[in-house]
């Protein structure tokens, strides 16, 4: 980071830094037209005051130049706003690839948030610095909305569907998390911190959680909702096949497809009526009210952790068993099952 220009000492994010030198820009093109403006105002109050009682001004004729010259001006000077700005919302909204994955479900009125390695916390939030960091996020019941003010980080989260967000701390300390969306009477509260640490400070950290991974515990729930009754590998005709599912483009009863991704998996637990995969019976009962969104975020990784990474063989005829060798690709954030941006 050294090498780039900066205003202010250096900044919590990368993001961060961008915002502010974007907030700058239109600061000194504000206070220059102000200065501008206002020295003009007294300039010809004074230059073209009335000097006697029953002066009369002189008819004026306007000069095509000079309105060419202040339409051309503010509006090049407002496109590079426009395209600046869209550049940095555009970087905001696309999270890298290489992202490690965090997923937060917001409550009245409280942060859950659970790492990929089975960490799980309540308004905090630990990460590790030079390293960006995706959250996928969804709320139990009403909008709240993440922020992090020295991150210039603020996304709503949104009750039935998961929004998207990241960014990457460039400096440890800790730094405040609000809800800035009000929720209700305690909306107040709904604040925490984010730990932003060296990366082997971060390790550390990670391990003195709990073993097993996110994936692990979205296996158990596999079990413990007895899903694997039906979803085998070995396809009896009942229910899909879900190995290598996460990512792929599924055909529905009816015609149409839908690319297998978080919303659609989610959708599929709750709502398993909604989008019928082709070939199959609407058999499936909700999963509505018997697991949480904490739950279905944990089957979600499940599910992408049978999806392995490409290049690999897919062992269409193994057993669905949870863990093991594909939860293993949850245990390295970063290299997430393909096709899921
Ligand atoms: Cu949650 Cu305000």
């Amino acid at each position: 980071m050294g090498t780039q220009l900066r205003f202010m000492p250096e900044q919590a994010s990368t993001i961060a830094a961008d915002v502010d030198h974007l907030l700058y820009f239109f600061l000194a093109v504000s206070i220059f037209f102000t200065l501008l403006i206002f020295g003009a105002i007294f300039y010809f109050a004074i230059r073209y005051r009335r000097r006697s009682p029953n002066e009369l001004p002189a008819a004026e004729h306007t000069g095509l130049a000079l309105e060419i010259v202040w339409s051309v001006i503010p509006f090049g000077l407002t496109m590079i706003m426009f395209g600046w700005g869209a550049s940095i919302f555009f970087k905001e909204s696309r999270p890298p690839d290489n992202a490690m994955q965090i997923y937060v479900v917001g409550k009245q009125w409280m942060w859950k948030l659970q790492h990929m390695e089975g960490q799980r916390e309540i308004n905090e939030l630990h990460i590790p610095i030079n390293r960006p960091v995706r959250l996928t996020m969804t709320s139990e019941d009403v909008i709240h909305s993440f922020f992090v003010p020295d991150f210039r980080t603020k996304q709503d989260v949104v009750p039935g569907r998961y929004t998207t967000t990241w960014f990457e701390a460039t400096k440890p300390g800790k730094y405040h998390l609000f809800c800035a969306e009000y929720c209700g009477t305690k909306h107040s509260g709904m604040i925490g911190w984010v730990y932003a640490m060296e990366p082997q400070d971060y390790a550390e950290w990670l391990a003195g959680g709990p073993t097993g991974s996110m994936a692990d515990a979205g296996a158990r729930l596999f079990d413990d909702l007895a899903c694997g009754n039906c979803h085998k590998t070995d396809t009896n005709g009942r229910c899909p096949n879900l190995v290598g599912v996460f990512g792929s483009t599924v055909r529905l009863a009816g015609g149409g497809t839908v690319r297998a991704d978080e919303a659609y998996i989610r959708e599929s637990i709750l709502d398993p009526d909604a989008k019928v995969v082709e070939g199959y019976q609407p058999l499936m009962p909700t999963f509505q009210g018997q697991i949480t969104e904490e739950g279905v975020v944990q089957l979600i990784e499940y599910i992408k952790s049978l999806s392995p990474k490409p290049g690999t063989l897919i062992q269409q005829n193994g057993p669905l068993v949870p863990s093991s060798e594909p939860a293993a690709a949850g245990a390295s954030p970063g290299q997430l099952p393909s096709g899921n941006q």
